[in-house]
């Protein structure tokens, strides 16, 4: 069986016609969109076992060059986005820095009225080459993915990665004055002996350490459930060698599934509680993917085509319209479970998380 990505559910036909609502950035439940997350590509230059494991092999099928949104069409809706209050762009993958003339991208939105914030969430392999470059195009920060200190297990985990490339990423990113957070995805009997050392890596190199619970979202659902460790444990783990976690006063900068914490000397640690809570209440963004869909939320399938409305000839007024649909379909929450259950069908690479 061919595996194509991103793997979706129901795709909405583009709503045409009819009157436009008055904030379409609100929806049923009084929240207010200022995020939205743009996935750039589905291809990634890592195999990471969580995510597109390397046993898949040739059975994924990414998409073509033209199913992906140009810069032009990303621009455009971004652009609109903004005009609707959006603040805060997220590029992701896939990787993002596998996507041609990425800079060019990042140029591009920065330079649009409104648009407070551009990050990138990145495997951290393309960084060093390409971080002051990002920086001088308008990049505001970055999350590269680090979840391990062992060259070898780096490799394992990871498939074709390069942990020094990482970490010559990282020095890259802080010494461009790009404010770093690192993500570790929590593994048990893989990376959970190695928590306290990794969130010392960050403090000592100037970054944010989070931790992330592992979820059901990898391509081929393939699903380690045995390696789950809850946030709550995660939590533990830290405690038992850095003493009480207290509530950082930053928290939280964005109402995202990050919760922030500080140690008694004061370093700043961000767990996020994927599956375990629910911070939906306050959640404030969208994601699009690389080939356009419009998804309202990570836990969910369903997504409206901005695709269909831009290439169909669609007005400003008709993307609008899509948008508000989309917002207005937003569900109430999440229904990740433990174990495995309970999530959507689609993968990260498709969604960039
Ligand atoms: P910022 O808040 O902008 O720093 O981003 P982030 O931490 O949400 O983004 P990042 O791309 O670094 O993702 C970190 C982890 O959070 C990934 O595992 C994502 O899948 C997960 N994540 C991001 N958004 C959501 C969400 O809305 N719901 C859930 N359940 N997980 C999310
Ligand atoms: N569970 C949790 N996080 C994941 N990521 C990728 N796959 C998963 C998964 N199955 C993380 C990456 C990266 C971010 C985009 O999402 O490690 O930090
Ligand atoms: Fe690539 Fe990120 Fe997925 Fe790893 S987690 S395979 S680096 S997209």
């Amino acid at each position: 069986m061919r595996l194509h990505l991103p793997v979706i559910g129901q795709v909405a036909p583009p709503v045409m016609g009819g009157a436009l609502p008055l904030d379409p950035l609100v929806d049923l439940f009084a929240r207010h969109v200022r995020y939205l997350r743009v996935s750039v590509t589905d291809r990634c230059n890592y195999r990471c076992s969580y995510c597109m494991p390397e046993a898949l092999g040739t059975s994924i099928e990414f998409q073509p060059r033209a199913a992906l949104l140009s810069f032009e069409e990303i621009e455009r809706v971004v652009r609109l986005f903004a005009g609707l209050g959006v603040r805060k762009i997220r590029l992701t993958g896939g990787e993002p820095m596998v996507r041609a003339e990425i800079g060019a991208l990042v140029r591009r939105v920065a330079a649009i009225p409104g648009i407070e914030q551009v990050v990138m969430t990145t495997n951290g392999h393309l960084v060093a080459e390409h971080a002051r470059a990002l920086v001088a195009a308008g990049l505001t920060g970055l999350n590269i993915s680090i979840d391990t200190l062992d060259p070898d297990r780096f490799r394992e985990l990871t498939g074709r990665g390069d942990l020094a490339r990482v970490q010559a990423g990282i020095a890259a990113a802080r010494a461009a004055g790009l404010p770093v957070q690192l993500n570790t995805v929590a593994l048990r009997g893989v990376n959970d002996g190695e928590l306290v050392a990794l969130a010392r890596y960050a403090w000592l190199h100037g970054a944010t350490p989070r931790f992330i619970e592992h979820m059901p979202m990898s391509a081929g659902q393939l699903y380690a459930a045995d390696a789950e460790i809850s946030s709550a444990s995660i939590r533990q783990i830290l405690e038992a060698e850095l003493g009480p976690l207290t509530v950082a006063a930053s928290a939280r900068r964005d109402p995202g599934p990050a919760r922030h914490w500080t140690t008694s000397s004061g370093r700043e640690v961000g767990i996020i509680s994927a599956m375990t809570d629910h911070f939906c209440a306050a959640c404030n963004r969208l994601r699009l993917t690389a080939t356009g869909d419009l998804h309202a939320c990570l836990g969910h399938d369903d997504a409206v085509s901005l695709r269909d409305v831009l290439r169909g000839g669609g007005s400003d007024d008709d993307l609008t319209r899509a948008i508000a649909a989309s917002v207005t379909g937003k569900r109430e929450g999440h229904t990740f479970e433990r174990s495995g259950t309970g999530g959507p069908r689609k993968h990260m690479i498709g969604m960039g998380g």
